[in-house]
């Protein structure tokens, strides 16, 4: 297991919520300190715009940002130019949908997804498919509510153009296995776009290993700021593509009625961008490769195998996934709404999600509106979980009296 005393100690939150139970990592995770120090020292020492000043202070701000878009490549193995920034990663799977997605796909043409999505991940895609006569297809989950190769396989064919799945469920802690679904969906002449904002900080990733197109994810579920998402595209791809947004700094050349626009990955960012966000994410990466993607997955594991052993025996619960790869619990008490369970378990400093988790097609699968979910992280130790659980009983009395 992690050492989470020592761990704790850069997280600064915990210095004023010693009893907390932070148990909504899926949702968001904790900042440690050194990524809130690194953006202040950018508003404090050299907080001035980049890419325009030809002054030191601005040749030092632009230095800081670029370094963290390296930072980012070396995380994913990618190239520099292949990263682009949004404000988060709904943002940029919807770039891709109205991007590559408008000028590719055409009446009749196929889009495989499935019910596990984020809502990120499959909205674009429906959307794009109504606009444009498309068909969106959901392969069949498993029944533990997995994403299998023989789903795939069962309707995957030559009009499929794109293919979209998460790569970890934010409901069910499932790794999809996406390497070994690539190798199908490349017998076939189709994108393929991977959500990785729950699997971003949970285990290692390599796009050149994995050899999707696009992989998106957000900087605040990999312990960075908020406002910030990554997408990563292949460089060939991406060259193919127009700028979805025109303005400041993405520009090359502007004439009256026409103009040409910077190289990658600069003509897909418009504005002054997030720059205190993309140094903080720098350094939030670094902080995560130093304890080794293996060993917080490892970490996870233990917690979650830990959780259920002592939730499987906990009177009224239903438990909705299966042997979790990772540290999410998707449950509900029978017959309580998620919202009052959560609430109650609020007056212990029990922090846990309750809702349809942004994904409300696998909570109609399950035929339910809402559920509880309780997610850990490298700062969660077994207390945490033994908190949740006296927690829990407390609130089993309090719902069930009399019975
Ligand atoms: N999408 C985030 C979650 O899963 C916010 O809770």
């Amino acid at each position: 297991m992690l050492d989470v005393k020592r761990i704790r100690k850069d997280f600064p939150i915990y210095q004023n919520n010693k009893d907390m139970a932070y148990l909504d990592n899926a949702a968001t995770v904790l900042k440690p300190k050194i990524v809130l120090d690194k953006m202040n020292e950018y508003y404090t020492n050299f907080g001035v715009n980049i890419h325009r000043g030809v002054y030191k202070l601005s040749y030092l701000a632009t230095q800081a940002y670029e370094k963290g878009r390296s930072k980012v490549a070396s995380f994913i193995n990618a190239s520099f130019e292949e990263i682009v920034y949004f404000k988060n990663a709904s943002e940029a799977l919807n770039f891709v949908a109205l991007t590559w997605g408008e000028a590719n796909l055409q009446e009749g043409d196929e889009i495989i997804t499935s019910e596990l999505e984020h809502h990120s991940s499959v909205l674009p895609w429906q959307q794009l498919a109504l606009r444009k006569k498309a068909v969106l297809r959901y392969l069949k989950l498993d029944e533990s509510g997995r994403i299998t190769v023989e789903a795939l396989k069962e309707i995957i064919n030559e009009k499929t153009k794109v293919v979209a799945l998460t790569l970890v469920s934010n409901v069910f802690g499932y790794i999809t296995p996406i390497e070994a679904l690539i190798k199908e969906i490349r017998k076939y002449n189709c994108l393929v776009v991977v959500d990785a904002a729950q699997g971003i900080a949970h285990l290692p990733i390599d796009v050149k290993k994995m050899d999707c197109d696009f992989l998106a994810f957000s900087s605040h579920k990999a312990l960075g700021p908020t406002g910030l998402g990554v997408l990563y595209g292949k460089k060939d791809i991406l060259k193919g593509i127009k700028p979805l947004f025109y303005g400041g700094d993405m520009i090359d050349n502007v004439e009256l009625y026409d103009s040409t626009y910077r190289e990658m990955p600069y003509r897909f960012e418009v504005g002054t961008p997030a720059i205190a966000e993309v140094i903080g994410l720098g350094y939030a990466l670094d902080y995560l490769k130093d304890i080794g993607l293996d060993n917080i997955k490892k970490h996870e594991q233990e917690l979650t195998c830990y959780a259920l052993e002592k939730m499987k025996d906990l009177k009224h619960i239903i438990i909705y996934n299966h042997n979790p790869d990772l540290g999410i619990i998707a449950f509900n008490l029978d017959g309580v709404h998620p919202h009052d369970v959560a609430t109650f378990l609020d007056t212990d400093n029990v922090y846990v999600r309750a809702g349809h988790h942004c994904a409300q097609l696998i909570a109609k699968k399950l035929e339910i509106v809402a559920s509880l979910r309780a997610s850990f992280f490298i700062y969660n130790d077994k207390e945490d979980i033994d908190k949740l659980i006296r927690a829990l009983k407390k609130a089993i009395s309090f719902f069930y009296q009399g019975e």
